[in-house]
């Protein structure tokens, strides 16, 4: 070959010397990882192959820096990851501070269609002073055109998202649009406009962290749905979530057969709920005792705690969980609650993921806060995502199953597969107190011992209405079960659900309260 073959070496070599010492050294100051490094650190070993490594900057203007940096600041590609085929850009803080180039932003587009067209789940790793300034328009419709694959993709692959170092302006609603976020605590945030503009416009001062760090957005906004110390973890925690999915919404998640026997008896089930029907218990407890060796994959744990979401596997299938949590706020829903499971019911119902709940709620939260912030608009996402899942739908009710709250929790009334409850379950359409309080206003103000005559009633209703039993034998729910066994039932029903089919009515798309 000669000649044309020397070109081709001397093309590589100027590639390998792009990546030299102080390119490594450069991020590392920052205490992050280089965009190479976290690609390298994602995919199986030897399995990633990059795409459009040479691809040129577009010429610059006479305004700000230009770069000549071959792949424009951003690296693509695909692989495999845990064995399965994977999509995945990363973007370089080293070149014009991974700013949004028109190239870059096609080579991104590239991959993203690449995915969706092999149904290949789709990973961001963004690190990203936003659109690049000195591009003007050209790299505001690269955002366009990236937002636009985000959503053609949505529910057809999967997509996740780490934010790795800055992701700021328009550029955080791509990840916005994806299916999971992951932020790395201290060197990653997120805002829509930054702390300069917050002092322009507002005269507030903020840092970056207060105003859109990792602990943000884990607990106050729950745009991050996982946060880790650094970016190694970041990834092994991509990874991790990874292995639970499918790789697009017609295959099925990834079944691993198990040695947790599918009938293992649990006797501690039988006292986790406390005789007072007022105490707390860490439904995470449950949940360990039912799933495969007590493993657990939380979703947004730090963000509205009341609920908790997350996947696991159960006799080997995999599971998107859904428990109230009773140790914080009593389990009530509220705003926060019914969009953070309304969400991931959404997600695992896209990707065929089964669903199974955990029912202690003692119903909506109530208060002028949340009436006036929206809770009828919010509450009925959770109802509406619930109601529309076609994926099996399985709920065990603990305790408290009360009101409108006991509707949504996936009753069999709005579509739920099976519904078993243990004999510790109160179902009915309000607590004991509400309920005696409504009913025997009179008595109670007439009687000579209104907290005895209250005690009384209230076991009277315990005794007759609120209990599993009524439910049980109207056809409500479809067992009462001893807890023990509850791993058991789950296991029998996924099974008997796993060739479950129904189909919805003909329509474009239904309208989502928003
Ligand atoms: C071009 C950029 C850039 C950008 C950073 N750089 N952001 N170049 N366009 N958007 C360059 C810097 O000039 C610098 O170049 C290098 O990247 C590193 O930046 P530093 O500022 O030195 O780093 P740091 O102090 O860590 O600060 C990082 C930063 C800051 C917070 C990201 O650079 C910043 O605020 N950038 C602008 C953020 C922004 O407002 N972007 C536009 C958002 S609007 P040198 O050569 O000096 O190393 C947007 C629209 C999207 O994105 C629309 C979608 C709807």
């Amino acid at each position: 070959m000669g000649k044309a073959y020397e070109k081709f070496l001397a093309r590589q070599a100027a590639l390998e010397k792009q990546y030299d010492a102080k390119y490594y050294e450069k991020q590392h100051n920052r205490g992050k990882l280089t965009a190479r490094e976290r690609m390298e650190l994602l995919f199986d070993e030897g399995t990633f192959e990059e795409v459009d490594a040479y691809a040129t900057p577009a010429a610059a203007g006479g305004f700000g820096k230009s770069t000549n940096a071959l792949g424009d600041g951003v690296i693509t590609g695909y692989g495999t990851v845990g064995g399965k085929q994977v999509y995945a850009f990363s973007q370089d803080f080293n070149v014009l501070g991974g700013s949004l180039g028109s190239v870059h932003a096609a080579k991104i587009v590239k991959i993203q269609s690449m995915a969706l067209k092999t149904g290949s789940p789709l990973i961001a790793l963004i690190d990203s002073g936003g659109a690049r300034i000195q591009e003007g328009i050209t790299s505001l419709n690269g955002y366009a055109n990236i937002f636009r694959q985000n959503v053609l993709s949505s529910g057809v692959i999967p997509q996740i998202s780490a934010i790795m170092g800055p992701a700021a302006g328009g550029a955080v609603y791509s990840p916005a649009l994806t299916d999971f976020i992951f932020m790395t605590e201290s060197t990653s945030y997120m805002f829509v406009t930054g702390p300069d503009v917050v002092r322009q416009v507002l005269n507030e001062e903020v840092t970056a962290e207060e105003l859109g760090g990792a602990s943000v957005h884990s607990t106050r906004t729950g745009v991050a749905d996982f946060v880790f110390s650094d970016d190694e973890n970041t990834i092994k925690g991509i990874k991790m979530l990874l292995s639970f999915l499918p790789a697009n919404n017609i295959e099925n998640p990834p079944f691993v057969a198990t040695d947790d026997p599918a009938g293992r008896a649990e006797e501690a089930l039988l006292d986790v709920v406390p005789d007072d029907p007022d105490k707390p218990y860490d439904v995470l407890e449950v949940i360990r005792m039912i799933t495969d060796h007590g493993r657990f994959l939380e979703v947004g744990a730090g963000h509205a705690r009341n609920i908790v979401t997350g996947l696991t596997r159960i006799g080997g299938y995999v599971v998107g969980i859904i428990a109230n949590q009773p140790k914080v706020m009593a389990g009530t829903l509220d705003i926060d609650a019914s969009v953070k499971a309304a969400r991931f019911i959404n997600f695992c119902d896209s990707f065929n993921i089964p669903i199974v709940t955990f029912e202690d709620v003692p119903g909506f939260l109530p208060g002028t806060d949340q009436e006036h912030a929206g809770i009828i608009r919010h509450g009925a996402k959770l109802l509406y995502s619930y109601t529309r899942a076609t994926v099996p739908r399985i709920t065990v009710i603990l305790r408290k199953a009360y009101g409108g709250a006991y509707i949504v929790m996936n009753s069999k009334g709005i579509g739920g597969d099976f519904c078993y409850a243990w004999p510790t379950a109160e179902i009915a359409v309000m607590g004991p107190d509400g309920a005696t309080a409504i009913l025997y206003r009179k008595e109670l103000a007439e009687a000579e011992d209104p907290a005895a005559l209250k005690k009384e009633l209230s076991a009277k209703y315990r005794e007759e209405i609120a209990n599993p039993y009524v439910a049980d034998e109207k056809g409500f729910i479809d067992e009462v079960i001893d807890p023990r066994f509850t791993r058991e039932k789950i296991v029998n029903a996924l099974k008997t659900l796993e060739k479950k089919s129904v189909s919805m009515p003909r329509r474009k798309h239904g309208n989502t309260p928003l």
